[in-house]
C-alpha cells in the first residue's frame, strides 16, 4: 500500500483530502499540531471513511517531530498543507510566518530527503500572482507578493524549484489554489476558522446563520460586472481531488511542475450572496464598506494545464459550493467547537 504523510491534515484542505486519499486506497499518516485545527475534525473524517486514522501531533519546524514519523513510517509522498494563512496576522507577525511556512518547509525537505522520501506536493497560493495584468491567470504569469503570507508561498515554491535543481531525483508538484470554499456534502466538515474568519465565505455563512448581523463588501467600484470583485470560489472536494490525481503522476515526474486548482469561472462577491441566499433560504443582509487594502479587482485561474497534466477539472459549481458550505454551517454553528 502507498503511505502519504499529510501536515496540516487536519486543517480544513487537509481533512477533505484525508477521506478521498482513503477512499482511493492510500495509508494516510496524518501530521498535525493543532495550532489552527481541531482533534474533533479527525474522529469525523474516521466515521465518514469508516476507519481510525494514523495520526501524529508534531510541528513541521521540529526535526525530533519528524524522525518520529519518518523512522516508524515508510513514507511514499508528501502532501504539505501544513502552514498559516492569514494574510493580515502575517503583516502584523512576518517572523512567525516565515519561521512556520518557510522554516517548516525547509526542516520537512531535509527528514524527508534524510529518509529517502523526495516526492512532495506542496500547497502554494493563486495570491503569487499577485496583481495580474490579465485574466484568467496562466501559470507563467509573472509573480509576485504584496504580504509576508503571500510572500511565504512564494519562497518556498523557489525553495523546492533550487531543491530540485540540486538533485533531481526529487518531484515537486506546486499547486497553486485559487480561492476553496464548500464542505464535505455530509455537512459534518467543513471551514472553521479561528476568531473572526479572513475570506469571504465564511463571512456570509455566519451572516446567514445570525452569528453577524452583516456583511462588509468591500467595495463596489471596481471594475468588474457589478463592481464587486470577481475571484475563482473551487469546491474544496474539488481542490481534494486535485491533490490524489497529482499523486498518480508524481513518482514518474523526475521534475517541478506548477499547476492553478481553479474552476476557470469568476464570480463577484454579489453573485455569491445571491447563490448563497438560494441554497440557504435566507437574506443575507450587507453593506458596502470601503475596498480593502490589498485587494485586487478580478483573479481567476486557467485551468487547462490541470485538464492536462492531471486530468482534473472542476465538477461543482457555484450552487454546490454555497449549499454544502450551508449544510455545514447550518448543523454546525460553532464550528467543530459545538460539542
Ligand atoms: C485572500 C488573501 C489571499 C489568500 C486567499 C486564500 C487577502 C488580501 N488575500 O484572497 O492572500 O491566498 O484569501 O484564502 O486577504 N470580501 C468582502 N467582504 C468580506 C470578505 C471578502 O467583500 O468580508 C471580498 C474581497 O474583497 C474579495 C472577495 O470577497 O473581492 C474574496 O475575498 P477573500 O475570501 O478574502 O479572498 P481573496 O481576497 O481572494
Amino acid at each position: 500500500m502507498t503511505t502519504i504523510l499529510v501536515t496540516g491534515g487536519a486543517g480544513y484542505i487537509g481533512s477533505h483530502t484525508t477521506i478521498l486519499l482513503i477512499e482511493a486506497g492510500y495509508e494516510v499518516i496524518l501530521f498535525d499540531n493543532f495550532s489552527n485545527a481541531s482533534k474533533e475534525s479527525i474522529k469525523r473524517v474516521e466515521k465518514i471513511v469508516e476507519q481510525n486514522i494514523t495520526l501524529i501531533d508534531g510541528n513541521v519546524c521540529s526535526s525530533e517531530d519528524l524522525d518520529t514519523v519518518f523512522t516508524h513510517h515508510s513514507i511514499d509522498a508528501v502532501i504539505h498543507f501544513a502552514g498559516l494563512k492569514a494574510v493580515g496576522e502575517s503583516v502584523e507577525k512576518p517572523l512567525k510566518y516565515y519561521e512556520n511556512n518557510i522554516s517548516g518547509t525547509i526542516t520537512l525537505c531535509k527528514s524527508m530527503a534524510k529518509y529517502g522520501c523526495k516526492s512532495i506536493i506542496f500547497s502554494s497560493s493563486a495570491t503569487v500572482y499577485g496583481d495580474p495584468h490579465t485574466t484568467p491567470i496562466l501559470e507563467d504569469f509573472p509573480l509576485s507578493a504584496t504580504n509576508p503570507y503571500g510572500r511565504s508561498k512564494l519562497f518556498v515554491e523557489e525553495i523546492l524549484r533550487d531543491t530540485y535543481m540540486a538533485d533531481n531525483d526529487w518531484n515537486i508538484i506546486l499547486l497553486r489554489y485559487f480561492n476553496p470554499v464548500g464542505a464535505h456534502p455530509s455537512g459534518t466538515i467543513g471551514e472553521d476558522p479561528n476568531d473572526v474568519p479572513n475570506n469571504l465565505m465564511p463571512f456570509i455563512a455566519q451572516t446567514a446563520v445570525g452569528k453577524r448581523a452583516f456583511l462588509s463588501i468591500f467595495g463596489n467600484d471596481y471594475n468588474t460586472k457589478d463592481g464587486t470583485g470577481v475571484r475563482d470560489y473551487i469546491h474544496v472536494m474539488d481542490l481534494a481531488e486535485g491533490h490524489v490525481k497529482a499523486l498518480n503522476i508524481i513518482h514518474s515526474l523526475n521534475q517541478v511542475i506548477t499547476i492553478n486548482l481553479g474552476t476557470g469561472t469568476g464570480y463577484s462577491v454579489l453573485d455569491m450572496v445571491k447563490s448563497f441566499e438560494k441554497a440557504s433560504g435566507r437574506t443575507i443582509s450587507y453593506k458596502i464598506a470601503p475596498r480593502r487594502t490589498g485587494d485586487i479587482a478580478s483573479c481567476f485561474a486557467d485551468p487547462h494545464y490541470a485538464k492536462e497534466i492531471l486530468n482534473w477539472e472542476a465538477k461543482y459549481d457555484i450552487d454546490a459550493m454555497c449549499e454544502d458550505t450551508w449544510r455545514w454551517q447550518s448543523n454546525n454553528p460553532n464550528g467543530y467547537k459545538a460539542l
